[in-house]
């Protein structure tokens, strides 16, 4: 068969649902999790930059690039915490797979989904290395559209089976609370972060506000816990109280991009950070203490994206959940793009030529 070099495969939202379905979240968050792990073993080969940000007063729009030297991926993402006041999502995304070879596109896909999908996976990665072990109750503030993910992939990779969920606005946690009934957890709604965090083992902080908000003070910190702070990833946008980072061993993604977007952007340049990929690699140790605060200081990287992508691509001929992207001009004779156009218009005899070329 001719190898069709104008098509790339797209995944549609639609098609990204069915895809999730097809495998079921659990599975899916857990085989997108041994593929994060694959990628952070392999770390140093990679291509690294923080992400490239384009700021306004409402949100962000970020690009964010890697390649392992074979494959090259790239998301588009934005975060504009105003958005679901007018019907929109806080974050979306897409994203695209490459051939280092040629440069080709392999892949373009969804990545709102997909990113809720690998943030969850990772939040959860880390975890497994840096929660006590044989935690089962986790405090989850925010409970907007991440939040399912976040309880789901915990449940698969780590056993959580109790939830303590906090939301500034109640509708949120109690839709929360609607979508993951009857999957094996135990709810308590709760009517503060304070509240939240009583007898939590884990705590996952994952709202979304353009400032410095203080969602966890450090009295709510107890010795031993873990947490995952997902929700503070742009300059200015924080969650937690300087003095509980002051008392956590702090784990990374990148630190040139954590030490702008993350929590620790309020701190020292220097305070010394570990990075993730060197404890999932066994380098080195992660809970080491059973007083131990850790804290993942998650912004999200791109190689967690290049992973989803790889999946993704990977799952593609198994499933055929996708569709043919006329997306590259092939012309018969490489140099003759113009010709290309040229015959097109012959194709397309009751278009005027000069239509064609406006
Ligand atoms: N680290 C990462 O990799 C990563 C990935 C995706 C999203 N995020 C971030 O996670 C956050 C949540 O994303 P989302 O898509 O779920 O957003 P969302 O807008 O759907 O939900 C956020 C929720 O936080 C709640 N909230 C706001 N302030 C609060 C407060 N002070 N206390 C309790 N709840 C509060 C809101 O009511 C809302 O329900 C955003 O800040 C986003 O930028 C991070």
């Amino acid at each position: 068969m001719l190898e069709r070099l104008n098509i790339v495969p797209f995944v549609s939202v639609d098609n990204m649902m069915k895809l999730v379905l097809a495998t079921g979240v659990e599975r899916f968050l857990t085989d997108l999790a041994a593929y994060i792990e694959e990628d952070f073993r392999r770390w140093e080969l990679f291509d690294k930059t923080p992400r490239i940000a384009s700021h306004s007063s409402d949100g962000v729009i970020e690009l964010m690039p890697t390649s392992d030297g074979v494959t090259y991926g790239f998301k588009y993402v934005n975060g504009h915490p105003k958005n679901t006041r007018s019907g929109r999502q806080t974050v979306t995304a897409f994203g695209v797979l490459a051939d280092v070879g040629n440069g080709y596109p392999m892949l373009l896909t969804e990545m709102t989904i997909l990113t809720a999908l690998r943030t969850a996976a990772m939040s959860a990665v880390a975890a497994k290395y840096l929660a006590p072990k044989g935690a089962r109750t986790m405090a989850m503030i925010g409970n907007g559209a991440q939040s399912e993910f976040q309880a789901i992939a915990f449940k698969a990779i780590l056993g959580i089976d109790k939830l303590r969920l906090y939301d500034i606005d109640p509708s949120a946690t109690a839709r929360c609370q609607k979508n993951l009934a009857g999957l094996g957890f135990e709810v308590e709604v709760c009517t503060s972060s304070q509240q939240a965090v009583e007898g939590a083992e884990i705590v996952t902080t994952v709202t979304a506000d353009k400032q410095y908000a203080t969602i966890l003070t450090d009295n709510m910190v107890g010795p031993g816990i873990h947490i995952n702070a997902i929700g503070g990833d742009c300059p200015g946008k924080t969650e937690l109280h300087r003095d509980i980072l002051l008392r956590s061993d702090i784990f990374v993604e990148y630190p040139p991009q954590t030490r702008i977007e993350g929590e620790i952007q309020q701190l020292d340049p220097n305070h010394p950070v570990i990075e993730l990929w060197q404890v999932i690699a066994g380098k080195v140790p992660g809970r080491s203490g059973e007083r131990q605060i850790t804290l993942f200081d998650s912004v999200g990287f791109a190689i967690e994206d290049f992973s989803a992508l790889r999946y993704v691509r990977d799952r593609l001929k198994e499933t055929g959940l996708y569709e043919e992207l006329d997306l590259l001009a092939d012309p018969d004779e490489p140099r003759d793009l113009y010709g290309m156009i040229l015959r097109a218009a012959k194709v397309a005899p009751a278009v005027q030529q000069s239509e064609v070329l406006q």
